[in-house]
């Protein structure tokens, strides 16, 4: 039987796939979607994308990763020779996304340390874009900005070195440091929050609904999406992760556990934000609508724009309440990070036959190597159009086809449900089926040919044609035939075949 890396407990387990979906994407993505969708009607499409895709897929994911052990690409050619390319094309998704989700980072911890003196002072946008991006025109790259290169090297050391101690010893300790030191931060600046005069409007316009959305195919798209980059799932990450399971361990309810922390922590930013938009709207004196629409709500816009502003205006201990916030997204977002890389460590040692270690130092080092290109003064247009891109046309385009390979080609869910429930406390229904084989396809379907239908009429946020083809269809088109002439490799010792042991009462 192979020796392969465990989890130490079923709360290390836990704690690192909540520390993957818990992410940038809780933080500053949701709330901005769920304002824009319909504020309180957005939970009909976000409930539905959550029961019938997101939790579904990642019941899946962890099926197979716990039942096939291995990486995303080793669990998925396991199935069949012929799904290997899908592993191999979420892994490359993860290690694009790895390369500007370090950036991010990056700025976090900047901002973290600009907190103490407010050092934005009264013009935190000009701040953001001139003295700290130096920002250039769209395909312009400029010089790098030396502001960012040391932060950047700070995320990859912590990355790369807790990657390389290893699954226990490495991922698990860094998740049970960071995400309840997470969650007292964030609930902290939670409470703040809405304490601040102003905030219960805040919380009015994100919570009331505006039922005339729910028709919108758009507002559906959205909660798809969100759900999708969200709960890190159809990028490599949880297939990963459910492969370090002990044989006697529960799938489904962890999955709901996992969909649950994830979706209630989305909620927790949403209230944050919101309360904090309230107040910035009583202290100039306007409407919530009119400041969302002048600023923005989401996004970079958002974190580095309009959250330094609101920091400013704090009354007491301003400069604190910054800083619990930027080092929130610095923790959050290093979980996350860790997760996305572990899917290209694990694939590059198993597939390679080389060790952990080797794999963190060429596979981490190449992704250093290219986040460099958005430490330039162009780097944020080139995330803002590899982003996505990536999300587009690389997660939901990939969820797709993993749905469709497993649930059609292999017709594998019956045997898959089998042998969740085997293991689990809540067995797996019809529903389950429907969901993947039917409900999932049919909108994810839809979705695509929506995405593909915006990005062929109009020119993604107005960005010159050749830079988002280099830099957009290039990238999300590169990653399916890096994915393919991965598969071509052979896999060392016929890893393919799971060992005689491991069948037992597995399938
Ligand atoms: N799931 C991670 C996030 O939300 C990637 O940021």
């Amino acid at each position: 039987m192979e020796n392969r890396a465990q989890w130490g407990s079923r709360v290390g387990f836990l704690l690192a796939a909540m520390g993957s979906a818990i992410g940038l994407g809780n933080i500053w993505r949701f709330p901005a979607v769920a304002y824009e969708s319909g504020g309180g009607a957005f939970i009909v499409p976000y409930l539905f994308a959550l029961l019938t895709a997101g939790i579904p897929i990642l019941i899946l994911e962890y099926t197979i990763g716990h039942k096939y052990r291995g990486s995303a690409p080793k669990s998925l050619g396991r199935v069949s020779k012929g799904f290997e390319w899908i592993g191999w094309w979420q892994v490359t998704i993860a290690f694009v996304i790895s390369t500007y989700y370090s950036v991010i980072i990056a700025w976090a911890i900047m901002y973290s340390y600009y907190s103490i003196n407010l050092t934005w002072g009264d013009d935190p946008t000009s701040f953001f874009v001139g003295d700290f991006l130096n920002l250039a025109d769209p395909g312009v790259f400029g010089g790098f900005v030396p502001k960012i290169l040391l932060p950047l090297l700070i995320v990859w050391v912590i990355t790369l070195g807790v990657l390389s101690k290893g699954v226990k010893k490495g991922i698990e300790v860094a998740n049970k440091i960071f995400i309840p030191t997470l969650v007292v931060l964030f609930l902290i600046i939670v409470i703040r929050a809405v304490t601040l005069e102003g905030a219960a409007d805040g919380l009015s316009s994100f919570f009331t609904p505006d039922w005339s959305r729910i028709g919108d195919a758009e507002v559906w798209v959205a909660a798809y999406g969100q759900i999708f980059f969200s709960l890190s799932i159809a990028f490599a990450i949880m297939i990963t992760y459910a492969s370090y399971l002990p044989k006697k361990s529960d799938i489904t309810n962890n999955a709901f556990i996992t969909g649950f922390a994830n979706s209630s922590f989305e909620v927790l930013a949403g209230i944050g934000v919101f309360a904090a938009v309230g107040f910035m709207a009583f202290t100039y004196n306007t409407s919530v609508t009119d400041l969302a629409a002048e600023k923005g709500v989401g996004g970079i816009g958002l974190a580095f724009m309009v959250f330094p502003e609101i920091v400013s205006q704090i009354p007491v201990l301003p400069g604190l309440f910054g800083f619990l916030f930027f080092a929130s997204l610095v923790l959050a977002g290093l979980s996350s990070l860790i997760s996305i890389t572990e899917t290209y460590v694990a694939a590059v040692s198993e597939k390679f036959n080389i060790s952990r270690v080797k794999s963190v130092v060429f596979g981490g080092g190449l992704a250093a190597l290219i986040s460099l290109a958005y430490a330039t003064r162009g780097g944020l247009n080139l995330l803002d159009t590899v982003d996505h891109f990536i999300n587009n046309f690389g997660i939901a385009l990939s969820g797709l086809f993993q749905v469709v390979a497993l649930a059609w080609f292999a017709r594998g869910l019956k045997s898959y449900q089998s042998h969740a429930n085997s293991v689990s406390d809540i067995a797996l229904g019809a529903w389950w089926r429907i969901s993947l084989g039917v409900i999932t396809p049919i909108v994810l379907g839809y979705m695509m040919l929506q995405n593909l239908n915006n990005r062929i009429s109009e020119a993604y946020a107005g960005y010159p044609m050749d830079f988002l083809f280099n830099f957009g269809w290039l990238v999300a088109v590169g990653a399916i035939f890096v994915g393919a002439l991965m598969s071509v490799k052979k896999w060392p010792n016929n890893e393919l075949d799971v060992d005689e042991d491991d069948k037992e009462g597995l399938s």
